[in-house]
């Protein structure tokens, strides 16, 4: 669609279609001051903070949610914009503590030359007293200019549904479940709230203050792979913001925004150790890890590396090769794993290396290679948001995963049905359309069960089969006894559910499939995900 021409401050201007007046002014350097918008949330123009003129219109536009129409005359600067602008910050200013440190307010009232009149001052309200009942964030109440942000960031965002509206008038606030000190309500703790609240209403319980500098970096602790920053004071990590990446823009949960307590922990090894020659190895004596000082002495790198350079050597040479073998982690990087095996193969002269996705994912890669062609994911799980159907099987994504399951509970917020698969109940599916709690161990009796039915009903697309699968009459085949009738009683779901989920999926115009270690790590790991596979082919 062509670009919308319009006139910002008397200048000629373009914004995309559908663009509202403040980000067209954003991209032309025009800075209109702004509260309750927050890049990422849904609008809701409840601050004014950022209203326009606009050329014939009688009232002022609220820039954030106000798109820009062909012909339109937008002054940000007028005396009459600016007055309102600056009476907005003014008012909401004057209602936060004197001494509070007061944020994104605070930035645009000093930008806009806004000091508070004493007389505002002193008509002081009741302020509410400080929430610190949460273990990482503190909540004051005081600060807060209702602008919602927190409410959106909850709701629309993580999908959580903690924070609310509530009261009316001066009597509204937010609220946390119905009315609960925040440590003590449904709050997963990921933050979000935190990261968007414009005044530090809500914040870190111990908010970091004259940083030194923010380092970017990758969150550690599991594989959706979150973008974030850490913030760094006197050389310790005090704080963390989510940064904008393909797989969270902006998002973390609270594994990454406070879970960094363990670098700075005195258990940590921070430097190279060499067992003492004093001390003999007793398996039975168990030994604080703060004790480390009785069992090893500090070396340098040189000398660590050196000796166990040494010591490995010495094994290869008197006992061959495949005496000697390696085991990576997950948590290094694709760089580092790459050295890592290198060192095996070259170094130690074996093949014997390995990594601990043996256990979680091989099932899935082996499957996957054997069915596919390739071993990895075929979409990253924003794609969801494309999907009609998703059916999450075998993964607790709400609560391993916190991040993807974001973009799963937003897709059902626009319309996707989601299938929930897990003997387990799992936060996620309260969100599901369907929750198929299965018993355990029967994943390829349930999965065979949709592919019969998706077979016999006629609903596989066969013109896809035709040109993309090979062996189908040996799937057909292979599914003959597992009609859904014949597999309800085993698998303890009801024939007539197995069969609507099948035909869901089967009709929807976009299906994904996820699934987690409750299908791989398993004796029949490989043979469920060949099922699914199987059912994606059909
Ligand atoms: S707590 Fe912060 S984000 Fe929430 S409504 Fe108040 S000012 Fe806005
Ligand atoms: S979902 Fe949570 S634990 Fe996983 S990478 Fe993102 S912030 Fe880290
Ligand atoms: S930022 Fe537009 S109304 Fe609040």
């Amino acid at each position: 669609m062509d670009p919308i021409d319009f006139t910002l401050n008397g200048q000629a201007a373009q914004a995309e279609p559908g663009e509202t007046i403040l980000k067209a002014a954003q991209r032309h350097g025009v800075a209109i001051p702004h509260l309750c918008y927050k890049e990422g949330l849904p609008a809701e123009g409840n601050c004014r903070a950022c209203v326009v003129e606009v050329a014939g219109e009688r009232s002022l536009a609220p820039s954030c949610c106000r798109a820009v129409s062909p012909g339109m005359a937008v002054q940000t600067q007028s005396e009459r914009a600016r007055t309102s602008q600056r009476m907005v910050l003014e008012l909401l200013l004057s209602d936060l503590p004197q001494d509070a440190a007061c944020g994104e307010l605070g930035d645009w009232a000093t930008r806009s030359e806004v000091a508070v009149r004493p007389a505002l001052r002193a008509l002081e309200r009741q302020q509410p007293s400080c929430d610190l009942s949460h273990p990482a964030m503190a909540v004051n109440l005081d600060r807060c200019i209702q602008c919602t942000r927190c409410v959106r960031a909850c709701r629309d965002v993580q999908v959580n549904d903690v924070i609310g509206y509530a009261g009316r008038g001066a009597h509204s606030q937010i609220v946390f479940d119905l009315g609960d000190p925040m440590g003590q309500s449904s709050c997963v703790g990921c933050g979000e709230c935190v990261q968007a609240c414009p005044t530090g209403a809500l914040s870190e319980k111990l908010p970091a203050a004259d940083l030194d500098k923010t380092v970017d970096s990758v969150c550690p602790f599991c594989g959706v792979g979150c973008l974030l920053s850490y913030q760094v004071k006197d050389g310790r990590i005090v704080g963390v913001q989510g940064r904008d990446g393909p797989a969270n823009q902006g998002r973390l949960c609270v594994k990454g925004r406070f879970g960094f307590d363990y670098v700075h922990h005195a258990h940590r090894l921070t430097q190279p150790l060499i067992r003492r020659s004093d001390v003999p190895k007793d398996v039975n004596v168990t030994r604080s890890p703060a004790d480390w000082a009785s069992v090893f002495r500090p070396a340098t790198w040189e000398e660590a590396l050196d000796l166990a350079g040494r010591g490995l050597v010495q094994l290869r040479d008197a006992h061959g090769p495949k005496a000697l073998a390696g085991f990576g982690s997950a948590k290094g990087s694709n760089e580092e794993a790459y050295l890592f095996q290198k060192l095996v193969r070259t170094g130690f002269g074996s093949n014997n290396v390995d990594h601990c996705t043996r256990l979680c994912h091989a099932s899935s890669v082996s499957a996957l290679l054997e069915g596919l062609g390739s071993g990895a994911v075929s979409n990253q799980v924003t794609d969801v948001e494309h999907a009609e159907l998703a059916l999450v099987i075998g993964s607790n994504t709400a609560g391993n995963h916190p991040v993807a399951a974001t973009w799963i509970k937003n897709a059902v917020q626009h319309g996707l049905k989601l299938v929930v698969a897990d003997p387990r109940g799992t936060d996620l599916s309260r969100h599901a359309w369907r929750r198929l709690q299965f018993r355990a161990d029967t994943d390829v009796a349930l999965v065979n069960a949709m592919i019969y039915t998706v077979l016999e009903e006629g609903l596989a697309d066969q013109d896809f089969i035709a040109r993309r699968v090979s062996n189908f009459e040996a799937i057909r085949a292979g599914v003959q006894a597992f009609s859904p009738e014949a597999m309800a009683p085993v698998c303890g779901i009801a024939a007539e559910t197995i069969r609507e989920v099948a035909r869901a999926y089967a009709t929807a115009k976009a299906a994904m499939i996820f699934w987690g270690m409750g299908v791989s790590q398993h004796v029949h790991g490989t043979d469920n995900v060949r099922a699914l596979i199987a059912l994606c082919m059909v």
